[in-house]
């Protein structure tokens, strides 16, 4: 396949992924990414509420986050497409919110059991939501994959 097709396939893919259900939710956005907005409202209010104190409230990371901290752990990144973030599968987000920071190497929280599998879902998508048209791009045809 080519990589028009390949994207018009995940184009169509991802639309019907949204439209589950008799009713149709409201959505936010065109073409490819169409965001269904009571999931980025709840998504949001689950990032400000745990997670925007490390990461900020639009998602872009500590100053300097390249760099180890004075403890020489890692900073919290840029989740809001300046970062590496997109580098991960929407399933391998999933699991680092779920499990945190591998080894101890930084202090990223696990929130498993702190939050639903909904709303590290939902907060998941409203991370995608914050990158641009070009990220988001990339994300879908070089990591291969949106939704799972
Ligand atoms: C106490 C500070 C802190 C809080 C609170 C926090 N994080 Fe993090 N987060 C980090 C740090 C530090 C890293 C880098 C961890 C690493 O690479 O091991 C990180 C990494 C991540 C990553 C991987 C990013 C990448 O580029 O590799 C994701 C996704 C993420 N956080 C999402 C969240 C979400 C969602 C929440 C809220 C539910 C949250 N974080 C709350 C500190 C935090």
């Amino acid at each position: 396949m080519n990589n028009k097709l390949i994207i018009a396939t995940l184009c169509t893919a991802l639309l019907a992924g949204c439209g589950e259900g008799d009713k149709q939710p409201e959505v936010q956005g065109k073409g490819l990414r169409q965001y269904d907005k009571n999931v980025l409202a709840r998504g949001e209010r689950v990032f400000l509420t745990n997670c925007a104190v490390c990461h900020g409230n639009g998602g872009e990371g500590k100053p300097g986050w390249q760099q180890p901290g004075p403890d020489g752990k890692l900073l919290p990144p840029p989740l809001d497409g300046n970062g590496r973030v997109w580098r991960l599968t929407s399933s391998q987000m999933k699991q680092f919110v779920h499990q945190g920071s591998p080894d101890g190497r930084a202090n990223m929280p696990a929130w498993q059991g702190k939050l639903s599998d909904q709303e590290i879902d939902e907060v998941i998508t409203w991370i995608t939501s914050l990158w641009s048209d070009a990220i988001y791009l990339q994300w879908v045809t070089k990591v291969g994959q949106a939704q799972n």
